[in-house]
């Protein structure tokens, strides 16, 4: 799909720039001719023989050959290429861009270039959370740059969270789309709400009934929705996630703190994604005070939840509203009683028998169940089940 294209890859001081080899690697495998620009920092990072190696060409760092004094043209480069790409990109290198500092060949080149423009920013979380980061990030979104966003995980400093550069694997296919024109804002003026996560049922000021969900997977629609152009609100339980770049974040604890945002966010929303866990029943009361152990067991009285879905459903007036259906076993049969019971246009269905499916993990295997039939999806990462869902909804949408 990328034959014959031609691609800058800019290469920033960071210490993902080790992926670049592989992403280096699977563009020219893709058939891309691609031409490495590094930062002077980017080499202690990585080699330049090593790019030079994959990539077929000699690699760019400095304006001019010291040895002969021959220019490299920046201005040539930039008019060459179909795509310039920067991974990673640090917060520095992000920043310049911002402001226009033309202070390295990648700068200049970026100044310079008339291609589309993306960038996988990699960087430790406190960074990328910064408000200054988001603010330029949200900039160079507004002028048309295509941002890659990072993923979490474990990153180089030992913490755990967003900033990790996004796999190359996953860099590639949005490449692919950026170049073939599906990256368009096919969302704009839509409004979506998402719910996403646990919720938290307490029992006293110290214990609560709730579920294994960490959020990755509304998360994950949230961002894909929001990259597509659409105004997202994400009513999440609590989670460590960072919000996704563009979507407006709405924290809430209980399934009924959930209800009452999920409502009130419908009465303006074009459509809503219901991808939250939430509790089905909450106790009856709850203690003001730690409950104190005793020798006797314990018996705790459970009310129904308010199901927010069904709430929505109901109110649905033509707006598309998808729903999951998190099962363990007659999975089809109870997913299509919840298509009809809570009036979803479709059920994402997923089930714990698969491996590597449903919570906490970065993958999903999701069954699309809908009035016209099932499809089936293998195993893939929850950035690929989100688009996939946001198709869907976008085919719904025409
Ligand atoms: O967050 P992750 O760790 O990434 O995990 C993702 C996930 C497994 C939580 C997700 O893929 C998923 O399956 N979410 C729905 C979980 C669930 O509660 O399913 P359910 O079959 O119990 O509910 C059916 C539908 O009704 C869901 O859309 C649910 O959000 C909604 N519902 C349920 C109860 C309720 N009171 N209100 C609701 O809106």
């Amino acid at each position: 799909m990328l034959n014959g294209k031609h691609i800058i890859l800019g290469i920033t001081g960071s210490i993902a720039a080790y992926k670049a080899a592989m992403l280096c690697r699977l563009l020219v495998k893709e058939g891309a001719e691609v031409r490495v620009v590094m930062t002077p920092l980017a080499k202690q990072f990585i080699t330049p023989l090593t790019m030079a190696t994959l990539s077929k060409h000699p690699i760019l760092v400095e304006f001019f050959n010291p040895e002969n004094g021959e220019w490299n043209s920046h201005v040539s480069l930039g008019e060459w290429a179909d795509l310039m790409l920067i991974a990673p990109a640090t917060a520095n290198t992000l920043a310049k861009m911002t402001t226009g500092i033309a202070d390295n060949l990648l700068m200049t080149t970026y100044l310079s270039a008339r291609a589309k423009v993306a960038v996988a920013p990699a960087m430790d979380l406190d960074m990328y959370a910064h408000v200054t980061t988001q603010q330029n990030l949200r900039t160079l979104a507004e002028r048309g740059v295509a941002i890659i966003e990072p993923e979490a995980g474990e990153l180089a400093s030992g913490l755990v969270g967003k900033g990790r550069m996004a796999e190359p694997e996953e860099i590639v296919e949005q490449v692919k789309r950026i170049l073939a024109g599906n990256n368009a804002k096919t969302l704009s003026g839509k409004r979506y709400i998402v719910t996403a996560g646990a919720t938290i049922e307490a029992i006293d000021p110290v214990r609560f009934i709730t579920n294994h969900s960490s959020g990755k997977m509304g998360y994950a629609i949230a961002g894909e929705l929001a990259q597509r152009g659409a105004e997202v609100t994400l009513i999440t339980g609590r989670t460590s996630l960072a919000t996704p770049y563009g979507v407006k974040r709405v924290e809430v604890v209980s399934a009924e703190d959930m209800y009452n945002a999920a409502v009130e966010a419908w009465r303006e929303a074009d459509g809503g994604v219901m991808c939250a866990a939430v509790a089905d029943y909450t106790p009856v009361t709850v203690a003001d005070h730690k409950l104190k152990k005793s020798d006797d067991d314990m018996v705790i009285e459970l009310k129904r939840t308010k199901d927010i879905a069904k709430e929505l459903g109901a109110k649905k007036e033509g707006r598309i509203l998808v729903g999951f259906a998190l099962e363990t076993d007659n999975e089809e049969a109870n997913a299509e009683g919840k298509l009809e019971r809570k009036n979803f246009d479709f059920v994402v269905l997923n089930s714990l028998r698969d491996k590597g499916a449903g919570f906490r993990g970065d993958t999903n295997k999701v069954t699309i169940i809908d009035r016209e039939g099932r499809t089936e999806h293998p195993l893939m990462s929850k950035r690929e089940v989100a688009r996939i869902i946001v198709d869907k909804i976008e085919s719904l949408n025409q």
